[in-house]
């Protein structure tokens, strides 16, 4: 969904996220978190923002019957983004399913910060073909990508953190960025602890507020001076190993 907007929002960095109430009587009182997908530009400016989204619920299900001129109530940018610095040259994405909505922006941000010069490597899964989104996104970006799906319906069939691991041992990369369902992002930790290495990693919990005041998406800190962190203003991207997830 492409959004025509203004203002701070035309400068939100891959990471961040938007808190988007959607009208349906008293039955959505609570708005919902969405990803920065990308930053829509015409003849070279920023206008707007795009969202990707999976219908799970009445929210989502609310978001697909908004059509083209209806406006959106939305709060953001919101939280943190994603570390980029020019001295990574190695870089891996591993997504899962509808993980892949941060991803792409922070791909393209890659892309237009380093001149093209780095290619990250891209790993995406998902349970089926029709779960593998932004592929073709990131092929023309000219990233080599590889898929995984749990039925096999493209690519092998197996978890995306199998062919990521056998990567990993072959030629360590100096960062990575995940983003995916927590068992995924689960994996990715251990493989990281065990490797040293160093991964960012969007995370997703339940969300009332969106500015740290209802507690609502608290997480687990290993820092045992502070126990929990929030996801939506300490995060939503963390360092995977400063999380007990
Ligand atoms: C920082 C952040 C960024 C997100 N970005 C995206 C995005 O770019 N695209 C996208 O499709 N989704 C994203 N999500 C998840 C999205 O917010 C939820 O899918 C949405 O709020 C569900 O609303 P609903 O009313 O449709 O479903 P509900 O009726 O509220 O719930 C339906 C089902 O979805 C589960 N669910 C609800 N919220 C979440 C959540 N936050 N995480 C995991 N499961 C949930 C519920 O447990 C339930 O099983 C993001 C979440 C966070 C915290
Ligand atoms: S969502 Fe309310 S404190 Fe984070």
């Amino acid at each position: 969904m492409g959004l025509s907007c203004e203002g701070t929002l035309l400068r939100a960095v891959p990471g961040q996220f938007i808190m988007v109430r959607l009208k349906a009587g008293n039955d959505l009182l609570l708005r919902r978190p969405f990803s920065i997908h990308g930053i829509v530009t015409s003849r070279g400016n920023p206008r707007g923002i795009e969202l990707l989204y999976k219908v799970v619920g009445k929210g989502t299900f609310r978001l697909s019957e908004y059509r083209e001129g209806d406006s959106l109530d939305v709060i953001g940018p919101l939280g943190n983004g994603f570390t980029i610095s020019e001295s990574y040259e190695r870089i891996h994405i591993v997504s899962g399913g509808i993980g892949v909505a941060p991803l792409r922006f922070l791909a393209m941000h890659i892309e237009r910060v380093t001149g093209g010069k780095v290619k990250p490597q891209v790993f995406l899964g998902g349970r089926s073909d029709a779960d593998l989104l932004c592929t073709k996104e990131f092929i023309d970006l000219g990233l080599p990508v590889q898929i995984t799906t749990d039925d096999g319906s493209s690519g092998d069939q197996c978890l995306i953190t199998d062919p990521w691991e056998v990567s990993v041992s072959v030629n360590p990369p100096q960062m990575i960025y995940a983003c995916g369902p927590m068992s995924m992002l689960q994996c990715i930790g251990g493989i990281v602890s065990k490797h040293g290495l160093l991964c960012e990693a969007s995370i997703e919990s339940a969300m009332a507020c969106g500015i740290g005041a209802c507690l609502g998406c608290v997480v687990r800190a290993k820092d045992i001076n502070e126990q929990y962190k929030h996801v939506c203003i300490d995060g939503p991207v963390f360092n995977i190993q400063d999380l007990k997830i």
